[in-house]
């Protein structure tokens, strides 16, 4: 049916679809200067206990706690307690932005920058911006990140593509224990008290989490994000998240930690490129939200960590800085900046159950999709009825 006096304008005879919008990802086209990014603060926490429940609090955060310094080196069994006191997170779950947006709710009316400050901001998990980071150097995995407008907020959550989902369903044993390695790590490394020794004889349970919120600016994206955060480092100079969290990794061993510098430089081929490939992941986790420290323990072919080497944040590029295969890390905010435009000038309707998909494969370009509802739809009904009151 027609609606009295609405005048309608005939569409142009010749007029050609418009191209779907994408963004490219090329490396040469975002070298530009390094843009604006705030120094992140840290708006408050939540942790998530044995059970994967949510507690407005700092219960699950674990200080750093390295061996002492007496000549002896470490000897760190990573693969003991694997598989018998091993607890992993269900990956089928999938969580979204659910324990950030609680955080959200039970915080956004005491924001700093008022009340209208939320309405201008990008909100999403850390992992997430890493992602993008990493894209203009990433040749293996591809991403989707959905995105919803609400209340003038943009909302970004990732999407599982189905290879990572293969991937993971038929993730090798070797993997497996791989990933447990990880965490036993972070046990042999980190008490839940300060001043206290570790006790690496309990369970590796990966259901707990501590995570910080933190707020930023890319250059005109004020962001909200939050990222799981390994420890915090009693004895470190400023006690003022984030400054005082460290990050730990683990790497293989390759090279005596001492000969670091020159692995950079003699060693040639797929080790080299993995490592080169490895820093910068270490970099954009750290950088983002304004930790210091990654720590890193080498692991030798039995699983032992025998050594052990702190790399600074800000020092990371320089490993890279003169080599004609490195990253630069321009190039990552650079294209950080660009997606969050291009999804800000996407994402045009506010509408909480409309999603934009964006997809990225390594070699092409940004695509976008539109889906209503199930199951892209990710602001879940508890979130969008308490905040339309
Ligand atoms: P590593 O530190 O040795 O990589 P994080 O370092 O981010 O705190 O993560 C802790 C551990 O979780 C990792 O240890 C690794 O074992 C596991 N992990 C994290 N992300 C992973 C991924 N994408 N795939 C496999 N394992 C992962
Ligand atoms: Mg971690
Ligand atoms: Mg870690």
């Amino acid at each position: 049916k027609r609606e009295a006096g609405k005048i309608e304008v005939a569409e142009p005879r010749n007029k050609l679809p418009r191209p779907a919008p994408s963004l490219p990802t090329d490396p040469a086209l975002y070298s530009g200067p390094f843009p604006f990014y705030r120094r992140p603060s840290e708006l408050g926490c939540f942790s998530l206990d044995a059970q994967r429940q949510y507690h407005g609090d700092a219960r699950a955060l674990r200080y750093y706690s390295p061996p002492p310094t007496n000549g002896q080196s470490p000897n760190f069994d990573l693969r003991d307690g694997y598989p018998d006191r091993y607890q992993p997170r269900d990956e089928e779950v999938q969580e979204r932005l659910d324990h950030l947006l609680r955080w959200l709710l039970e915080h956004r009316g005491q924001l700093e920058g008022g009340p209208g400050w939320l309405a201008g901001a990008i909100v999403t998990w850390r992992g997430h911006l890493t992602k993008l980071l990493t894209t203009p150097y990433e040749r293996q995995e591809g991403w989707q990140l959905a995105a919803s407008r609400f209340q003038g907020t943009l909302y970004l959550s990732e999407v599982e593509t189905p290879a990572a989902r293969v991937q993971r369903l038929t993730r090798p044993p070797l993997l497996r224990e791989l990933m447990y390695m990880g965490y036993k790590f972070e046990q042999y490394m980190c008490a839940d008290k300060p001043g206290v020794s570790p006790d690496p004889s309990g369970e590796v349970n990966t259901n707990v989490a501590f995570c910080s919120v933190l707020r930023s600016h890319l250059g005109n994206h004020p962001l909200l994000f939050s990222g799981e955060v390994d420890c915090t480092d009693p004895q470190a100079p400023s006690t003022q998240p984030p400054t005082c969290y460290v990050e730990l990794k683990t790497s293989k061993e390759m090279h005596s930690p001492g000969q670091w510098k020159s692995f950079y430089r003699f060693r040639t081929g797929v080790d080299r490129m993995r490592t080169l490939h490895k820093l910068l992941k270490w970099w954009a986790q750290s950088f983002l939200p304004g930790v210091p420290n990654v720590v890193a323990g080498f692991r030798n072919p039995e699983g032992f960590v025998c050594s052990l080497k702190t790399f600074p944040t800000m020092e990371m590029f320089e490993y890279v800085r003169n080599d004609r295969d490195g990253w630069n890390p321009s190039v990552c905010m650079n294209f950080c900046a660009a997606f969050l435009s291009f999804a800000q000038n996407t994402v045009v309707q506010d509408d909480p159950r409309l999603v934009y998909l964006f997809s990225w494969e390594p070699g092409g370009p940004v695509t976008v999709s539109e889906h209503r509802d199930a199951p892209h739809a990710f602001l879940p009904p508890w979130y969008v009825e308490a905040v339309t009151q």
